[in-house]
């Protein structure tokens, strides 16, 4: 029996490639190990979206390094994910340690590429975008716990001047929903819940489907729904305005096991900030987006990305995206502050904004966007929905799941309802929680 480490950074589709990739290694017989110093075999699951991130994966490769040399260098190290497709060829030169380098689309090599670094001296990069898909080499997924991922749609074609992914992940590949119909059954039968349908641009989804059509998003999500009785709830991330289609606004009316929240990231109020970013779309198009979405589902929740600090963004740019956030009303929302990405085309622009300007705008969005989701929360109290009770609690006694909206619930309920859905009664609103009771037995 070998022991394997996963450390992973980032967004859920790294969660979800490194649930894959410890499925890619079981049958050579690894198995999960709770920490990096019993373990094998390390891999970093790297992102390379927030600032400093290769210098993060340095250092973490620094300590690893000192492990490896206490194990007399019995231990293989791989360096995965999106640090890993962009900076390959130095992660080589200057992490000699480091055994193994391989992008997001090829994980499915992993066996192959051990054997070879197990090997003496056998060093493996392999940051290819292969011809052939990687999903087409996973074995069936396992599932842990009631609420899964499913990775659809990886890659994006967009290219915002601000991001690496087109350069990462690649241009936008679609899944045969064939595939995805197979392994969202696969996880279904071993008590999967709910589904968290994933992509870096999950609405552009656009994949050969059973019947030979190309199925778009709302198609898959309405397939799923009237297959799969026991799938309670269906949810997506990421989507981009420009890919909103008819057919999934459609679905967000007739599904109702589409979940009533949206992750629909804006970046910008300001017109001339979105060209600038490449955005194609206004501050207007999102707004009408948003009101055939709310007439479609009237309580539709909604959930945004903001770049503050964007190159050129004047104050006025920045009014105009308070504006919008006050237009729309968002139940929650990220944002940060804008970070030159080497090889993006925005690292280049003029118009750099200082960083304590950058700072100053963030917190104002962020004082905005809290006292919104602060309201939203509160407006939740008193109300009845359906919960999947998927995790622990940080209390004993205490199970955690999400609202219909998003939003973490916390419940005082006896052990064996975990995993269950259970309909809550809200009690108590926080900044970033709700507090419920057991109302009603189970949904
Ligand atoms: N600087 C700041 N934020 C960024 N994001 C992506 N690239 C950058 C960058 N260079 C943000 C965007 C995106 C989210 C995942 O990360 O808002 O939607
Ligand atoms: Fe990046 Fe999203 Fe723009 Fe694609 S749509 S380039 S993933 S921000």
């Amino acid at each position: 029996m070998r022991r394997l480490f996963i450390k992973t950074y980032g967004c859920q589709m790294n969660v979800y490639d490194s649930a894959r990739m410890a499925e890619v290694l079981a049958p050579l017989g690894y198995a999960v190990a709770a920490a990096a110093e019993d373990a094998d075999l390390v891999i970093l699951n790297t992102c390379h979206i927030r600032e400093h991130a290769a210098e993060k994966v340095f250092s973490e490769l620094g300590r690893l390094r000192k492990l490896k040399l206490r194990r007399g260098g019995d231990m293989v190290i791989a360096v995965a994910g999106c640090v890993a497709q962009a900076e390959g060829q130095e992660i080589m030169a200057r992490a000699p340690h480091v055994d193994i380098v391989l992008g997001p689309q090829t994980y499915h090599r992993l066996p192959e590429m051990v054997a070879r670094a197990s090997r003496a001296g056998g060093r493996v990069l392999d940051t290819e975008f292969p011809a052939e898909p990687k999903f087409d080499y996973l074995p069936s997924p396992t599932a842990h716990g009631p609420a899964a991922f499913l990775s659809v749609q990886e890659g994006c074609d967009k290219f915002c001047t601000f991001c690496v992914v087109p350069y990462t992940r690649g241009g936008e590949y679609s899944r045969p929903a064939g595939a995805i119909l197979d392994e969202a059954a696969a996880l279904i039968g071993q008590g999967v819940r709910e589904l968290t349908l994933l992509g870096q641009n999950v609405n552009a989804y656009h994949g050969r489907g059973a019947d030979g059509a190309v199925w778009g998003l709302g198609r898959l999500i309405r397939e799923l729904a009237d297959r799969f009785d026991g799938l309670q709830a269906i949810r997506y991330t990421t989507s981009h305005p420009g890919d909103v289609d008819d057919e999934l606004i459609a679905a967000h009316r007739e599904v109702p096991r589409l979940m009533p929240f949206l992750h629909l990231p804006v970046q910008s109020g300001s017109d001339r900030i979105l060209a600038a970013m490449n955005r194609r779309h206004t501050a207007d198009d999102y707004r009408r987006l948003v009101d055939r979405l709310r007439a479609a589902r009237p309580d539709l929740a909604l959930s945004s990305d903001f770049i503050l600090g964007f190159p050129g963004e004047t104050d006025r740019d920045y009014q105009a995206t308070l504006a919008l956030i006050d237009d729309i009303g968002f139940a929650q929302a990220y944002s940060f502050k804008y970070s030159p990405r080497p090889g993006t085309p925005a690292a280049g622009m003029e118009g750099q904004v200082p960083e304590q300007v950058k700072e100053e705008r963030l917190a104002g969005l962020q004082r905005l966007v809290a006292g919104q989701a602060m309201a939203f929360n509160r407006a939740c109290v008193g109300r009845r929905f359906p919960v999947l009770l998927d995790r622990p609690g940080r209390h004993p006694g205490q199970l955690l799941g999400r609202s219909p909206y998003m939003q973490s619930v916390f419940v005082d309920a006896p052990a064996e309802l975990l995993g269950s859905m259970q309909v809550l009664r809200v009690t108590r609103a926080n900044a970033n929680s709700l507090a419920a009771v057991l109302d009603g037995g189970a949904s």
